[in-house]
């Protein structure tokens, strides 16, 4: 499995699968989740919908993944996956971890070999981008999986130089 890092927008990735860091509802948020909606047109929130209505009545679990169409973006699916909200009192780091491994168990169920994920829970969520970056990579070098174009995408040159710094040190 090739890693590698990318500073910018995730939804303009040509990948098979594009990440979001989703909320439970599946109905859109801010960032990624507001990006990839806004790019990525109503197909996307339609199909969130469906799966509301048929699996996930009560909001997709936190360290799940669920896949839909990727509408007008270039990628062919988005993997939906709900972060841990960052707790300095609760351990929520296997959740953090969680979210890597389902999300590349779905892509392999798809057949995705190329995926790119944001810096997950890092936002709104408010992990510190360090410690996600540590868990992010430990999960995906764990993860048994057919993904072989892996791919961190940062928003910003500080989220990129964390990445970084904690990919070169193994
Ligand atoms: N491309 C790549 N990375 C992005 C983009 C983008 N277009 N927009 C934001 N980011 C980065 C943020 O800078 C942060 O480092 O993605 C990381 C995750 O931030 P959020 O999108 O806020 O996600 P998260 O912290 O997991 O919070 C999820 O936010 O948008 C809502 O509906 C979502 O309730 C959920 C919550």
């Amino acid at each position: 499995m090739q890693v590698t890092l990318v500073q910018g927008d995730i939804t303009a990735q040509q990948v098979d699968a594009v990440v979001n860091a989703a909320n439970s509802s599946l109905l859109g948020g801010g960032g990624v989740d507001g990006a990839i909606h806004r790019r990525g047109g109503p197909a996307i929130l339609a199909a969130c919908r469906e799966l509301r209505a048929s699996h996930y009545g009560k909001g997709l679990p936190t360290g799940q993944a669920v896949a839909t169409v990727a509408g007008d973006l270039p990628a062919r699916w988005v993997i939906h996956t709900v972060g841990p909200v960052f707790s300095p009192a609760e351990d929520r780091s296997h959740l953090l971890a969680s979210c890597y491994r389902e999300s590349l168990r779905v892509a392999d169920e798809l057949g995705a070999t190329s995926v790119a994920f944001p810096a997950i829970s890092t936002g709104i969520y408010r992990w510190p981008i360090d410690d996600a970056a540590r868990i992010a990579l430990g999960a995906i070098r764990s993860a048994p999986t057919q993904v072989t174009d892996l791919r961190f995408v940062l928003f910003t040159p500080d989220a990129y130089g964390v990445f970084e710094r904690t990919l070169g040190t193994g």
